[in-house]
């Protein structure tokens, strides 16, 4: 069985309704997902892609995005989420959590199409990758993001994280949840600690992480 086929047998896509009545599917990341994210990316604004990356990039390079799509290991999850159906499907969001090299620690970072923002996706999203990281034994979960992303900071409080100023940059502030002090939020029972992941393959070594950045970068991996 290829990497392609048991990633579609273990993750397939799961439906929810955000709070305004659309539906999305969210699955976790494939192989061939490559061209997809890319696509995703451009689209993107400026501002957006500023923020999620923490620097001016127009695309991903393809180190970066080959890394991305076989980000499957170590306790990794990548999930999309998508608007329509089959071929009419559209890449409107993405989310990952990544497990810290001193462990017990994950990463985390998102985006949201723009036309999609301000629905409630990021909020499903981060409900996600925290169940995630749950359920691979994270205890802090982290995040870097730009001082001036207000949307990110507000998304993050609404989600229980603190927010703090590393003396590191001036530019970035941390976000931080201590997963241990609050218990999972209702989703994580019904849908996300069940969710399958690419990550469980069963024949993956653990890579090691890569200590530069995607939102934050500390764990994951840089745009360019
Ligand atoms: C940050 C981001 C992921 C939020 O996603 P989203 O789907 O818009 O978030 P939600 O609709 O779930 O909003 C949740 C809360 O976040 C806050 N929020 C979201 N967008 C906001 C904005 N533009 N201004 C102020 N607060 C905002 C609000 O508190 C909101 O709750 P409310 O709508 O009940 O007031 C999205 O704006 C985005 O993709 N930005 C570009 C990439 C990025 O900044 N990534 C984060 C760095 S890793």
């Amino acid at each position: 069985m290829s990497d392609v086929d048991l990633a579609d047998r273990v993750a397939g896509p799961r439906a929810f309704r955000l709070p305004g009545g659309a539906s999305v599917l969210v699955r976790p990341i494939r192989p061939r997902d490559g061209d997809l994210v890319q696509a995703y990316v451009r689209r993107l604004t400026p501002d957006s892609r500023r923020n999620r990356f923490l620097g001016a990039l127009s695309e991903l390079s393809p180190r970066a995005l080959a890394r991305l799509v076989q980000m499957d290991r170590g306790g990794a999850l990548v999930l999309l989420a998508f608007a329509g159906a089959d071929r009419n499907a559209t890449l409107i969001a993405e989310a990952m959590s990544v497990i810290a090299s001193e462990g017990g620690r994950g990463e985390i970072a998102l985006s949201v199409a723009d036309a999609w923002q301000r629905r409630g996706l990021g909020t499903l999203l981060m409900q996600a990758v925290e169940c995630h990281a749950r359920r691979v034994g994270v205890r802090h979960l982290f995040g870097d993001v730009l001082h001036a992303n207000t949307a990110m900071k507000g998304l993050a409080r609404k989600a229980g994280f603190s927010i703090r100023s590393p003396f590191t940059d001036a530019r970035v502030i941390e976000i931080v949840k201590d997963l241990s002090l609050t218990p999972p939020a209702p989703p994580c029972d019904a849908q996300w600690m069940a969710m399958p992941s690419v990550a469980a393959r069963p024949a993956a070594p653990a890579a090691p992480p890569l200590l530069t950045t995607l939102c934050s970068g500390r764990t994951s991996l840089t745009p360019g």
